[in-house]
């Protein structure tokens, strides 16, 4: 069951177009938030520089089997991204498994080899990472079923890839060329566009942001009247204690966060390999500059009503609300600042000089690196530089919130097992800082510094906040006085072999480990209680062994359960005058590792998506071959294979 049809809205997105009298849908499958992002940009262009009627829509709350009658003068648009090993958003997955069945139907009772969507014109964008295999396999994919089932695309196929960092600036040369063809085919005109804004905030200075009907980041109505209420998913976090935490490094300036939390009592279920999704708040320090930037500051626990100026327009937070507790909950003001954003925002600039400075910014793709990317901005950060502080008091608020994403839980890989502990779930991760040689600003992880600061406090740590972040700790209504925070659980194909003797060789390293704790704990208490064990061959990397070596001492301990079928190699980089990385140390163990892969070992990836995981997936093609004596091209064959078979699985992020 998903949103609308619990609240008895359509799925007919059909009857959706007639009704409200559009001409052009934009569907997003979203899981990260871009690609939702870029479906309001082109739902808004698409309106305000060709007059068309425009809605954003999401793939999960429409049916499809009524498509073939898509009337043939209006528009469909498909933001796709792939997810994973090229998955659909999990957004997507029904959508997905409609138009690819093999014996899919309309309800017009037309077959796919009756052309069904000959009437539906449609274009694509997709959102990739080249650092996959499956580059944007999703919408390549849905792109050919389109056409096979009749339907006609307008202009080019879009592709982004974030893996090259140009996502952004893809979309940016895509969608032009796009819009002229489109423009052409349904004979729109373009025109000056002026902005229009999609919300109306209406200021209620007579109620109290106190009154119980106000929502001060509560994420929907049972947690507003103060009863939680599962089941517990995406739409519907699970608020729950952190049973404990603790630093895992000794080096002073890196932290990494070992965290239980506890989900008994919510019906919450994981088993190992799975993930879980924290659902952070933002940072007051960066509340207050974004407050202050807008010059409402004052205001900033007014009482607001948000509504959609257009029926079809989604309020992406609950209502009423205040402006504090909007941006504190719901948006994401910390995220990288996009050129379209900055060139639509020049025209509420506070004076002629920043707005002329604003439109250069946003129309110069290299200017914009060197002033906002490589200077690690966030959007009231150039704001702020760019006015000198002087408040932009012209920007409407329904801007920002069309122009910033809506805040989005984070995941993180599970380093508990759940047959050792079904109701408290071990996380493991390095809290994000990042700086730039030319930025006076420090790139904060939104999330991990959250934990971070929860752990602080749980620990009454004597200097708690040394980078005056002022998280508020204690949840809306400051109804914790514990340590707690919103969860909810996502389940992944990241899986042991159901056999425990089978053989598995697991590679991690950095917190790219987390699963591999949850596996070889899981492992070794099944050696506890008597059952066999196969062969268990970790491969960790970290820089040095006294710094930063996860988790060392329940290796030990692991090593006595299991006894010599557990098998550690670590890589220290930075110990040695030459850098050691897990690469070298699979080498060396290559005669073992390839007979336990023909031994039909699993083989498990974990971590940095970009550069290890590729470089261990080239690395193992060229064992095989060396071991097996046939050619690279041929070995590379057969760990395509393996992928394919699930004998090797990843669980990597970029
Ligand atoms: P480095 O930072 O000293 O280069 C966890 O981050 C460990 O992974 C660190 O020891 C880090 O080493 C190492 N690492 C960095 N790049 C890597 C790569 N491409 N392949 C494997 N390990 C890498």
């Amino acid at each position: 069951a998903n949103g609308a049809a619990k609240s008895g809205k359509s799925r007919n997105i059909i009857e959706k177009l007639e009704q409200s009298g559009k001409n052009c849908v934009v569907f997003y499958g979203s899981q990260t938030g871009t690609a939702e992002d870029y479906a309001s940009r082109l739902a808004k262009e698409g309106h305000s520089r060709f007059g068309l009627n425009t809605m954003v829509a999401d793939l999960e709350d429409y049916d499809f089997d009524n498509l073939d009658q898509f009337p043939e003068d209006k528009l469909a648009v498909f933001v796709l991204a792939t997810y994973g090993e090229g998955e659909p958003t999990d957004n997507a997955v029904e959508f997905y498994e409609f138009i690819s069945s093999d014996d899919i139907s309309f309800s017009g009772g037309l077959g796919a080899e009756d052309k069904p969507l000959a009437s539906l014109k449609y274009v694509t964008f997709g959102l990739g990472n080249n650092t996959y295999e499956h580059y944007n396999s999703m919408v390549r994919n849905v792109d050919k079923f389109l056409t096979k089932l009749g339907a006609t695309r307008l202009g080019k196929a879009g592709e982004g890839d974030d893996g090259a960092g140009t996502m952004e600036e893809d979309f940016l040369a895509w969608k032009e060329p796009m819009w002229a063809d489109v423009a052409k085919q349904m004979c729109l005109e373009e025109r000056e566009s002026v902005y229009e804004p999609v919300f109306e905030i209406a200021e209620k200075p007579d109620m109290d942001a106190e009154e119980d009907t106000v929502y001060l980041g509560e994420p929907n109505k049972n947690h507003l009247e103060g009863s939680q209420k599962g089941p517990f998913n995406a739409n519907n976090p699970f608020i729950a204690p952190i049973a404990e935490s603790k630093e895992l490094f000794t080096a002073k300036d890196r932290n990494c966060l070992h965290m239980e939390i506890d989900i008994s009592g919510s019906n919450l279920t994981y088993t190992t390999g799975d993930h879980i999704a924290i659902w952070p708040t933002n940072a007051g320090k960066e509340v207050d500059r974004f407050l202050n930037i807008l010059g409402i500051t004052s205001k900033r626990h007014m009482v607001i009503a948000v509504k959609g100026l257009d029926p079809t327009a989604k309020v992406p937070f609950p209502s009423p609300t205040t402006y504090d507790a909007a941006i504190r909950y719901h948006m994401e003001i910390c995220a990288p600042v996009s050129r379209q954003f900055v060139s639509t925002l020049a025209q509420f600039a506070p004076t002629e000089e920043v707005k002329a400075e604003m439109v250069k910014i946003g129309g110069d793709k290299d200017y914009f690196h060197q002033t906002v990317i490589d200077r690690n901005l966030n959007l009231a950060q150039l704001l702020e530089i760019l006015s000198n502080g002087q408040p932009w008091v012209k920007v409407p608020f329904s801007l920002m919130i069309e122009g910033l994403v809506k805040i989005q839980p984070r995941y993180y890989s599970i380093s508990s097992s759940s047959s050792v502990q079904k109701d408290k779930i071990a996380i493991t991760a390095v809290v994000e800082s990042l700086s730039k040689p030319n930025s006076p600003h420090i790139l904060k992880g939104v999330t991990t510094n959250y934990l971070l600061a929860l752990k602080q406090k749980q620990h009454g740590d004597p200097d708690p906040d040394p980078h005056g972040l002022n998280y508020a700790l204690t949840g809306p209504r400051n109804k914790y006085d514990g340590i707690h925070v919103p969860v909810h659980v996502r389940h992944s194909n990241f899986k042991l072999p159901s056999d425990p003797t089978k053989p598995i060789i697991m590679v991690g390293p950095g917190t790219g480990v987390a699963p591999f704790r949850a596996f070889v704990q899981e492992r070794a208490a099944q050696a506890l209680a008597g059952q066999a064990v196969g062969k268990t061959v970790l491969f960790f990397g970290c820089r040095r062994k006294q710094e930063d070596f996860l988790y060392e001492n329940e290796w030990d301990q692991y090593k006595k359960d299991l006894g010599d079928n557990f098998i550690l190699h670590v890589a220290f980089s930075r110990d040695g005058p030459k850098k050691v990385y897990v690469q070298h140390k699979i080498e060396e163990f290559a005669e073992e590792l390839d007979k336990l892969l023909q031994q039909k070992a699993y083989f498990y990836v974990c971590g940095d998506a970009a550069n290890m995981a590729r470089e261990v997936n080239a690395l193992l093609a060229q064992i095989i071959s060396k071991q097996r004596g046939i050619p690279e091209s041929k070995a590379e064959e057969i760990v395509k294979a393996m992928r394919a078979s699930n004998q090797y699985q990843e669980d990597v992020w970029s």
